[in-house]
């Protein structure tokens, strides 16, 4: 990555996680650009973009998007979110999972009552025989996340599980203490700014460390999400599972809403499980944001269709 590049990116994740510029986007709906990455703004909305994508053999795992809450009335909201969003899930009987951040339950506010709120959305989960993925957040929130899962599955909650992201040193410990207690896991490179000291800043040495990640969880056998659209990734993994005769039912391979669709059909129509991951709801201004840092040239595509509008 050049230096305008990185420059860029990183001005994109600093205004990601600001508040200000993000009340004033969100007023505008989602005609900024956003529609392209999030399904809608309710459920109605995102009931139907996941039907389609069923209808192509694809599942989901829905994301009510919401995160850095201020007061714990905004965490037992988002949480009564989540309990509509599992009973729709069951009454339009989708193909889906979901995904939740812990800090929209509140964990930086009260740990406590943020970790009750995510065992009552598991339980009811569990209920409907739906997945929950708590999503990574950036890392003051690591060791609390993977405590969080742990601490369900000792209550005997399985259908919960987290994301573990390469771009991170520790990874590859937490993956063999999370594979040794049987927990889901989605693998992803990562998103967020991190400190050089505790992050891999190449995205070569990222890649290495994703392959060690996807390799010692497919010898496993423990069931893994592979979150990438980065197609070198992707086919090292088919690779990988097919030279090993690891069986394409033990994986599935997961992407973002609006990006590399054609690549997401043509998967599921060779036999792969392929999960896309749908965002919907008000609050879509940071993680748009995150998105476009994550590949400058969508800023370019959003502007042009911008002014065409
Ligand atoms: P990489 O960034 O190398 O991109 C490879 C190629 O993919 C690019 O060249 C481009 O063609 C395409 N691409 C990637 N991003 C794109 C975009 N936004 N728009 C258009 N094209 C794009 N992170 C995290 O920290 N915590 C989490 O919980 C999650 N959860 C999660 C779930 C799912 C389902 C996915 C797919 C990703 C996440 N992530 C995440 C985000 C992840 O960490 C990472 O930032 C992105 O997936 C981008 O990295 P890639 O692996 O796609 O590769």
């Amino acid at each position: 990555m050049d230096l305008g590049t990185k420059l860029f990116r990183s001005v994109l994740l600093t205004m990601a996680g600001n508040r200000a510029v993000a009340a004033v986007a969100q007023r505008y709906g989602l005609k900024l650009g956003a529609r392209r990455f999030v399904a809608g703004e309710t459920l109605e909305e995102v009931m139907m973009e996941v039907a389609k994508l069923n209808r192509k053999g694809i599942s989901a795992t829905i994301d009510h998007l919401g995160e850095g809450i201020r007061s714990m009335t905004e965490a037992e909201a988002f949480k009564q979110e989540y309990l509509k969003l599992l009973d729709c899930i069951q009454e339009h009987k989708v193909e889906a999972g979901i995904s939740l951040k812990p800090t929209q339950m509140g964990l930086s506010l009260d740990p406590d009552a943020g970790f009750t709120h995510i065992r009552d959305i598991v339980q009811r989960a569990r209920k409907h025989q739906v997945f929950v993925c708590i999503d990574m957040e950036n890392s003051p929130y690591t060791d609390s996340t993977i405590g969080i899962v742990q601490k369900l599955h000792k209550e005997g909650l399985r259908n919960v599980g987290t994301v573990i992201q390469a771009y991170l040193h520790r990874s590859l410990d937490d993956v063999n203490q999370l594979t040794n207690k049987a927990v889901v896991l989605r693998l992803v490179k990562g998103a967020y700014k991190e400190p050089n000291n505790i992050a891999f800043r190449l995205k070569r040495d990222v890649d290495e460390n994703l392959k060690q990640l996807i390799a010692a969880r497919l010898d496993s056998g423990v069931y893994t999400a592979i979150a990438s659209h980065d197609a070198a990734i992707i086919d090292w993994t088919c690779t990988y599972a097919s030279e090993r005769r690891i069986s394409r039912q033990a994986f599935e391979f997961q992407m973002l809403y609006g990006v590399a669709s054609p690549l997401q059909e043509r998967l599921a129509k060779q036999g792969y499980k392929v999960r896309c991951y749908v965002p919907y709801g008000r609050k879509w201004y940071p993680y748009f944001v995150r998105r476009l840092a994550e590949r400058p040239a969508n800023v370019m595509f959003i502007l042009k269709n911008w002014r065409v509008r």
